[in-house]
């Protein structure tokens, strides 16, 4: 699970606290007794938490907006030919290391294709190919030498191409 993930099921467990200690202090009232003073002050730390991780989620879309702005002003200023290619979208680790989550290609504009997939991966390589069938066998190559963790898939070639994978049989067979 991802922290945002962690952080909207807290938010979620700590509404069921919240409104059990509020309900709790309602029903001791309704049978006429009086909560001691700190049973009226406790339901304000699952509030504080409510609060923290509340405002957590309602930055998410808007940091995720800003990120995807910036990524794609860089992809502007770095992809400037109109070209087959092949990219990795990834992040760098705590050792400085680019870690590849992702590779992809392009058969005609590699631009255009960038700005789809960059999501939420704000780092990007890529380089051009000399024809899209260069670009399909430098995506193959990088499948199978990163293994990169969000391409579970082989990448695909277009249709009524017969290009084969240069490390795979794969297309074995398929025409
Ligand atoms: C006090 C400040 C609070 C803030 C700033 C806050 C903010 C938010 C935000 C931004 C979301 C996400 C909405 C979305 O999916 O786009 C959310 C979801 C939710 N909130 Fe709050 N909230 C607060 C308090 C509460 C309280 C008091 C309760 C209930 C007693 C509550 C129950 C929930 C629940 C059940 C969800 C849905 C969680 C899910 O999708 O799993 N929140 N809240």
């Amino acid at each position: 699970m991802t922290l945002d993930m962690w952080i909207r099921q807290i938010h979620r467990w700590l509404s069921i606290a919240f409104t059990a200690v509020v309900l709790g202090i309602f029903i001791t009232l309704g049978l006429g007794q009086e909560p001691a003073y700190w049973v009226y002050l406790s339901p304000l730390f699952p509030l504080a938490l409510l609060t923290l991780t509340g405002l957590y989620m309602f930055v998410l879309p808007y940091a995720a907006r800003w990120r995807r702005a910036r990524s794609i002003d860089a992809i502007d200023a770095a992809v400037t030919e109109s070209a087959p290619g092949v990219f990795a979208l990834g992040y760098i680790d705590h050792g400085g290391r680019f870690c590849v989550n992702h590779v992809g290609r392009s058969d005609a504009d590699l631009k255009v294709r960038l700005r789809d997939f960059i999501g939420s991966d704000s780092l990007f390589k890529y380089g051009y190919s000399r024809s899209s069938e260069a670009a399909f066998q430098r995506e193959c190559e990088l499948f199978h030498d990163v293994g990169p963790p969000r391409s579970l898939v082989h990448p695909g070639r277009p249709k009524g191409t017969s290009w084969e994978c240069p490390r795979c049989r794969i297309f074995a067979g398929r025409g």
